[in-house]
């Protein structure tokens, strides 16, 4: 059922309703948040990796080989050219946040570790899930650039320049644990739209496999917490300043109409298994 394009000719049309309206409620509250954020101080790297040029022949890393990565930690091509989602997301910043703050995250993760022999086995979810018990001098790298790495993979996998919506399968989960899809819309927005500084808006999954909406500050990833997320929202400035300024809630709402929402299904499913 996983990874399938809504293809049911009956369906089709419902979902693009719920779809159509989704956007419309989420605009709608995103465009009265927040004011400008400051502290969106991460470091800059090296030049960017080469991109995939067809959408349509996406083969982007799925959420197991994302929390399965290891040290040394490379960065992988957008799954998407990086002018492939404007005008939502321009050119300009996409190159700038994946080849400069997630490549800057992933060479401070591989400096802070490269002494730590013992820790090069260690997944990215692991260390993500348990960055408090390493070593103290490396706590915070681990905390902070391990958290860059794994939380851009999963940003960069769940949008699309051609985006599916959700599957029935996935819209019973959702209406399971959140009474329906606009009401975990409606949370998602709020927490990205009131996260204050840098940080993150997620979907996550609990242990009992039920969905939630969570918020994370700077580079904090829910697996510290117990919870694994399946789709997330980078609200730094970095992500979205070049072209929206301070207005995050405009970039919130064409974040949504990205999302790959069999995509996200597959993330479920990957890491319900986990
Ligand atoms: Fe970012």
């Amino acid at each position: 059922m996983l990874q399938s394009k809504i293809k049911n000719p009956v369906i089709a049309p419902l979902r693009i309703l719920i779809l159509a309206l989704f956007s419309v409620a989420a605009m709608i509250t995103f465009t009265q948040c927040t004011a400008p954020q400051s502290g969106d101080t991460d470091s800059g790297a090296t030049e960017s990796g080469t991109y995939a040029t067809d959408d349509a022949d996406r083969t982007y890393l799925s959420m197991n080989e994302i929390m399965e990565m290891s040290y040394p930690f490379e960065l992988a091509p957008l799954p998407y050219a990086p002018d492939a989602l404007e005008p939502a997301i321009d050119a300009q910043t996409m190159n700038i946040h994946h080849g400069k703050h997630h490549q800057g995250y992933i060479n401070k993760l591989n400096a802070a570790l490269e002494p730590h022999e013992e820790l090069h086995g260690m997944t990215l979810a692991e260390l993500n899930a348990g960055w408090n018990t390493m070593p103290e001098e490396i706590q915070a790298a681990v905390r902070n650039h391990g958290g860059g790495t794994l939380n851009h993979y999963i940003f960069w996998n769940v949008m699309s320049a051609e985006p599916a919506v959700p599957s029935e399968a996935l819209m019973a989960m959702i209406d399971r644990d959140f009474g329906s899809f606009d009401e975990m819309a409606q949370e998602f927005a709020g927490a990205a739209s009131t996260v204050f500084g840098s940080g993150w808006a997620w979907l996550v999954l609990d242990e009992e496999g039920k969905l939630h909406i969570r918020a994370t500050a700077n580079q904090d990833n829910p697996l510290a917490d117990g919870l694994t997320p399946i789709m997330g929202v980078d609200v730094w400035e970095h992500a979205y300043y070049l072209n929206y300024q301070n207005r995050r809630g405009d970039y919130l709402g064409a974040f949504l109409g990205l999302i790959d929402w069999a995509t996200v299904e597959a993330n479920y499913s990957a890491v319900s298994g986990m």
